[in-house]
This record gives structure tokens, C-alpha cells and sequence, in this order.
């Protein structure tokens, strides 16, 4: 079938690609939502899926000590160094099917079509479906691929989630040893590069008309937990002024972080995605109120200085509330500029498949903030139907994804490593 979108036309890649996505979405904790969280039943079957995938597509597959799937397509040789391309396969709660998967999906389909035309190259492909990008169990982000890097901070095993169960613990009911992490990582003489497709997850490419986008850098972020305490009372005896009330403290502290995003002119951005107050009754003045914070600005100094500043907002509320505050950083990543060398190849990708060449860097994190410590990264972007992502109706047009798919198989096979 040949679908003309946008002057693009959809190809048997981008079809197969989809029907692919559409399965795996299938793999959910509940069939009303697409949720699927790092080390549980719906990580396993995932996992199963894609490895039976990137076996039929003629490459060596295992389960690292992560829970992260990946696979070797041998090139003209054994043991050459590789090209590695990837990204995520866990979702946040609700999600979009895109987010993720396409690039994974993506870069099996491409060395399929390799295998399937018999093609090897002066190199390896290596492709590797990261176990958490998310970070939605256990609040720290990029678990897979900094396993990967060899970065894994071996603090968060003491991480317990929402039930008390700790990743030390989760790893090993899944299966995995904690203790063997380290074997996950990788070298930089192992890898020659990485490279990650990715759906663009706002509406910049649409704006453009354009299908595809290449990444110029991987905008930074930090994500913070307050946790505010005051007194829990009667909601019918305390009058308003002698009340302690930790969520009205940190509805005030919301709308400032909203305030100061908004003030700025720069590109400051600032979420404030989970809420808990306790003890959670209608008649109870609320005695303690958290909640997350994940601030993201264009540059590194931009966005330290808009949490400093934020941080001393947060400290101010809580004294003139007499509230008392546990203020703490949970993730720090910073800006991951994408390698100029990489990113000329990209391009030239982009325009043999006859597409305009658009640089934009990326608001959304990815694995390569964690990858770029162990290779230089490169990035390709899809166009999403009204930039919408991290939301169930995220979209990708079957002739997008062909585009990209075709971008991706194109770049793989004119792919010289740096200085080459
Ligand atoms: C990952 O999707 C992030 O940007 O939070
Ligand atoms: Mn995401
Ligand atoms: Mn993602």
C-alpha cells in the first residue's frame, strides 16, 4: 500500500514498523492505559518480544544485568568495533506508544534490512533497548543506559518505590543480580558512536512541514522532591490564621515555580508533575505536602540559576508559613550537545532522502545524555501529530516513520567513524 502524506510517501519499512509499535503497546500493566515500568511482569514480556525481534532480524540477543535487551548484527568481520543505535522501552503511566520504542523498533527493522540484502559493513551495528529512561519506579532517570555508560550510581539500588520495594530487591525478584550491573557497561574502544531516533515529542517539525529533524544538543534538567510539614488539625476548629497547612504552602510554592518559568523569556520551563499531602482526609487540615519539581532550560547556566533561585523562593514560603522543608535534588543532567561529525553525517542522511535539512535541539531527555559519556551521540527526530507526547493520542504517521526509518538505514550505510 503507498499512503501520500505530506509529499511523503509510506513504504513496507514504515508499515512493518508500525504494526510493531501497535504490538508492543499491547504490553501494558492495564489494557484501559499503556503503562509499563521498569522490573515488573509487562518489563519481562516486553523484553521477550524484542529479543525474539532482534533475533529474527539475524543478531546475537541477550538481557544484560540491567534488564536492558540488546543485540549484535556482526560486521564484514568478528569483534569489530560497533555503531550502537537505541533507546527506551518503558513508558511513563499513561502513555503515548511512540515514546521510545520507535527508535528501538526502528533500528531492528533497519538491520533486518540489511541481513535481508545480506549487507555487512566495516563495522558492527549494535542495538540496545534501555530497561528505564523514564525513571517513573524509582524518580531517578536513565537507569538502562547509564548501566550501559558504566555511570550507574550504585546509591539508587537503595531506591525503594511507591510500595517499599527497593531496586536492589526488584532487580532480584526479576531475576537479575545487582551485584553484576557492572557487567552492562561498556567501552568507549567498543563503540564507534550512538545514535538515537526518537519522536520529536513537540510541535517544532510539524510548524516546519518537515518529517524528520536532526538534534543539535539534549537540553538539560533537574528534578527536585519537597516535602513541606506543618500541623494537622481540625478543619472546623483551627481559624485560617493560626493554621499550619502544608498543601496551601505548597500551592503557593506551585504557583511560584509556574510564575518564574513563565517570567522568563529564555525557554525556562518548569513541571510540577506529583503532589501527595497527608493525612489525606476532607475534614483534616493537611499536615504534610510533597511534591516534584523538574525545571529544564536551554543551557546549563540558565537552568542551575533558575533552581537557585527557585530553591531560595521554596525556603522563603515554607519560614513565612512555618512550615519546616526537606528540599532535595534528585536527578541533575546536564545539556548533552550532539557531535558536530555525527550530526554532518545525519544530515547528509537527511537530505539523500530528499528532506530539507533542520537542526532543533531537543526539550525531551534521552539516553544519550547518559550514552554521551562513553561515545559521542547523534540524534534523529520525528515529526509527532501536534507535538504531542508523554498522552495516550501521541501520534506518528506511518510515512514518518518510514521517513525516519529510511534516514536511520541511510546513515548506517554511509557511516564513517569520526575522522574517517
Ligand atoms: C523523558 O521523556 C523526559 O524528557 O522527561
Ligand atoms: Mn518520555
Ligand atoms: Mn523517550
Amino acid at each position: 500500500m503507498v499512503a501520500a502524506i505530506a509529499g511523503v510517501q509510506s513504504s513496507a519499512l514504515g508499515e512493518a514498523i508500525v504494526r510493531r509499535i501497535n504490538e508492543l503497546a499491547a504490553i501494558s500493566e492495564s489494557p484501559d492505559y499503556l503503562t509499563r515500568i521498569f522490573l515488573t511482569r509487562e518489563h519481562r514480556a516486553a523484553a521477550d518480544l524484542i529479543l525474539t525481534w532482534m533475533r529474527e532480524a539475524g543478531m546475537r540477543a541477550h538481557l544484560d544485568a540491567i534488564g536492558n535487551v540488546c543485540a549484535r548484527y556482526e560486521g564484514e568481520r568478528p569483534d569489530l568495533p560497533c555503531l550502537m543505535l537505541g533507546s527506551h522501552y518503558d513508558t511513563v503511566r499513561d502513555a503515548g506508544k511512540w515514546d521510545g520504542p520507535l527508535g528501538l523498533i526502528t533500528a531492528i527493522s533497519c538491520v533486518a534490512d540489511l541481513r535481508r540484502r545480506g549487507k555487512r559493513l566495516p563495522f558492527a551495528v549494535e542495538v540496545v533497548g534501555f530497561a528505564d529512561e523514564e525513571g517513573v519506579r524509582y524518580s531517578s532517570t536513565l537507569l538502562g543506559s547509564r548501566a550501559v555508560a558504566g555511570t550507574f550510581d550504585r546509591r539508587v539500588l537503595d531506591a525503594r518505590d511507591k510500595d517499599g520495594i527497593s531496586m536492589r530487591e526488584a532487580l532480584t525478584r526479576f531475576g537479575l543480580n545487582p551485584d553484576r550491573i557492572g557487567t552492562a557497561a561498556r567501552t568507549r574502544g567498543e563503540l564507534l558512536a550512538y545514535v538515537e531516533l526518537h519522536i520529536e515529542q513537540g510541535p517544532v517539525l510539524e510548524a516546519e512541514g518537515l518529517p524528520v529533524g536532526v538534534v543539535s544538543a539534549i537540553a538539560g534538567a533537574t528534578r527536585l522532591t519537597a516535602r513541606l510539614t506543618g500541623m494537622a488539625g481540625h478543619a472546623g476548629t483551627v481559624p485560617m490564621a493560626l493554621r499550619r497547612d502544608a498543601l496551601t504552602g505548597a500551592a503557593e510554592c506551585i504557583g511560584m515555580v509556574e510564575e518564574l518559568c513563565r517570567a522568563d523569556e529564555d525557554g525556562l520551563v518548569g513541571t510540577v508533575g506529583c503532589i501527595d499531602a497527608e493525612p489525606g482526609a476532607a475534614n483534616v487540615i493537611p499536615g504534610q505536602a510533597s511534591f516534584t519539581i523538574d525545571m529544564r532550560a536551554p543551557t546549563d547556566v540558565h537552568r542551575q540559576r533558575a533552581v537557585t533561585a527557585m530553591m531560595r523562593r521554596i525556603e522563603a514560603i515554607a519560614a513565612r508559613r512555618e512550615l519546616s522543608l526537606q528540599l532535595d535534588v534528585t536527578h541533575e543532567n546536564r545539556t548533552a550537545p550532539c557531535a558536530p561529525w555525527l550530526t554532518a553525517q545525519i544530515a547528509e542522511a537527511v537530505a539523500g532522502e530528499g528532506f530539507r535539512v533542520f537542526e532543533l535541539p531537543s526539550g525531551a531527555g534521552h539516553d544519550g545524555m547518559a550514552m554521551i559519556d562513553v561515545a559521542d551521540i547523534g540524534m534523529v527526530v520525528v515529526r509527532c501529530r501536534g507535538g504531542i507526547s508523554h498522552n495516550p493520542s501521541e501520534h506518528v504517521d506511518t510515512a514518518d516513520a518510514d521517513a525516519g526509518a529510511r534516514v536511520l538505514l541511510r546513515l548506517i550505510e554511509n557511516f564513517r567513524p569520526r575522522g574517517g
